[in-house]
């Protein structure tokens, strides 16, 4: 039997709901693998503000340091959302990502046939879309410095800094060709060259790191058309690799293609040893949702898709992210949804339900 360290940080929010429905699952995965997780659990976020004075402590980032991996709920919430606050719940997952060198996010969108109709957008237009977004995560907008803001004689001024080393862009842009080669071998990276030194040095790079891999073919386009043919030609994406920020606002408008938030898992990653394993942080894309914590209303079907990556990406158990994801498929086939993605004569569930019911057919 094998003993796989874990850290879990539920987070604010439905954080600490979807985060329990992932551990009902991984205990099915424990029963019917024959493996031992062993879970710690740390507090985050806005949680962690009110009991220690701040988001993200160095125990916690210690503990995820000696696991394999963090599973991570979100946190968030509007009694922290004070603009001018010193500290914000914001700052445990940045500080998570940066400090345990988590530099590509892999965001994965794909439809999944029995909802095509719930999308915004024509079922015709989102045929065949299956992609993921590979957003570089700890550059950037995000970390640049100088980051500030001062008063000044003409009034108040602020700074953010996009800044990268050919390294940074070079390692990620590997991460985006190495997947592609697992897929249909096509890469879109983008930048913002028309304008910016560091969208031309992007292009640069990728350019160079692409002739590494012939066998994958590469295409550049400007952020703001990719946004555009993200509504209007979805499926014509393989594996996109993105600049921290624009990746930010692109997979928010990718998650819409699959109709909710709710269904989108992530994975950040860092170095992987030889095996093509190592540490990583798993989170759903859809936040602390504030507005229906509590209510038994969160649709746990991303925090449990995450699980199935850190399952397959941290712990090399292919096998079992496999079952976890072809029970989540099974259940939607049935026609359980959570109110999120209730459509017309399906089976609305809770939180806790939709959960079991994944459980019990992994
Ligand atoms: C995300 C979120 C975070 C980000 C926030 C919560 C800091 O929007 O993971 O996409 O901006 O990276
Ligand atoms: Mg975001």
């Amino acid at each position: 039997m094998s003993t796989y360290p874990v850290l879990l940080t539920p987070g604010d929010g439905i954080g600490p709901e979807v985060m329990a429905e992932a551990t009902k699952v991984l205990a099915r995965v424990e029963r019917r693998f024959h493996h031992e997780f062993h879970f710690e659990e740390e507090t985050i976020g806005g949680a962690a503000i009110d009991t220690y004075g701040m988001a993200l402590r160095p125990e916690t980032v210690a503990k995820a340091k000696a696991s394999r991996a963090v599973l991570f709920g979100a946190v968030g919430g509007p009694k922290w959302d004070d603009p001018r606050a010193s500290v914000r719940p914001e700052d445990a997952i940045l500080g998570m990502r940066k400090q345990l060198g988590l530099f590509a996010n892999l965001r994965p969108v794909r439809i999944h046939p029995l909802m095509i109709g719930d999308s915004s957008l024509k079922p015709e237009v989102l045929e065949g879309t299956d992609m993921v977004v590979i957003r570089e995560l700890t550059g950037g907008l995000y970390f640049g410095q100088p980051k500030k803001r001062w008063q000044s004689a003409a009034g108040r001024q602020a700074v953010d800094t996009l800044r990268y080393s050919e390294k940074e862009v070079a390692r990620v842009c590997h991460v985006a060709f190495q997947l592609a080669r697992q897929r249909r071998k096509k890469v879109t990276s983008v930048d913002k060259a028309n304008v910016l030194r560091t969208g031309q040095m992007w292009r640069e790079i990728a350019t160079e790191v692409g002739r590494l891999y012939p066998d994958v073919e590469l295409e550049h386009i400007l952020v703001d058309a990719c946004a555009m043919y993200l509504l209007r030609r979805p499926a014509s994406f393989d594996v996109i690799v993105t600049e921290n920020m624009f990746g930010d606002i692109l997979t928010d408008e990718a998650a819409m293609l699959a109709g909710s938030m709710g269904m989108m898992p992530s994975a950040s990653l860092g170095r992987r040893r030889k095996d093509g394993t190592g540490i990583g942080l798993y989170e759903p894309i859809h936040g602390s949702a504030p507005d229906i914590a509590g209510q038994r209303k969160a649709n746990p079907l991303a925090m449990i898709l995450s699980t199935a990556m850190m399952l397959r990406l941290s712990l090399g158990l292919e096998a079992e992210a496999a079952a976890v994801e072809a029970a989540v498929d099974s259940v939607i086939r049935d026609g359980y949804r959570t109110p999120d993605i209730a459509a017309t004569g399906s089976h609305v569930v809770d939180t806790a339900k939709m959960g079991t019911l994944v459980a019990e057919r992994v």
